[in-house]
């Protein structure tokens, strides 16, 4: 008998958290951290145009403010992103930035700024790859990709 009744809870147990896993919302990602959903696509492969408008989403979150909603920039204070000749250097080069921030002087498009980006590391893996993703393909910059493995391997070298 108090077997059985133990196997009742048991079952009701696995019936009520089957039935809380139902209710929570979609992961929004694979990689832990992630802050913006990714979309739904069943295959886990997205189009350049779904990381667009993902990292497009976050870059108005966590870029826009310094850089500017068009990438612009703020003359003497922060460097442009749109047309940024920094960029040539390609997306590990972005990736850097967001994982490890910067600072002290540096040229973009033959002005000087000497200021302070703060390392940005607490976003995902998946984040800073779509994030820096957007930012590559944005505004005429020279394209390019980088996925969030890449991103995990970058983050396993940088300066903590
Ligand atoms: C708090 C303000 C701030 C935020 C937020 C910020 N940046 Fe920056 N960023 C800067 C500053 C200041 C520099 C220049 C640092 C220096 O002078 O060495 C910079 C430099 C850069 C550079 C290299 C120079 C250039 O313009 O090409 C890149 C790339 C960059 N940021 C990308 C990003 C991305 C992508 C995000 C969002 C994930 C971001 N930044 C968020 C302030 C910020």
């Amino acid at each position: 008998m108090g077997q059985h009744r133990y196997m009742l809870l048991s079952a009701f147990i696995v019936v009520t958290l089957a039935a809380c896993a139902k209710e929570e919302p979609a992961a929004p990602d694979q990689t832990a951290g992630n802050t913006v959903a990714a979309p739904a696509d069943g295959a886990g492969v997205r189009t350049l145009a779904q990381r667009m408008a993902r990292g497009g989403k976050l870059y108005a979150a966590h870029c826009a403010a310094c850089h500017q909603a068009s990438g612009q920039g703020l003359a003497g204070a922060f460097p442009p992103l749109a047309g940024s000749d920094y960029l040539e250097a390609g997306p590990a080069a972005v990736t850097d930035v967001i994982l490890n921030g910067l600072k002290g002087p540096i040229t973009v498009n033959g002005m000087v700024y000497n200021s302070v980006m703060p390392n940005m590391s607490y976003l995902g893996d998946g984040d800073v790859a779509d994030v820096v993703t957007f930012v590559m393909n944005s505004w005429g910059n020279p394209g390019g990709e980088v996925s969030a493995g890449e991103v995990s391997a970058a983050r396993s070298k940088a300066v903590p």
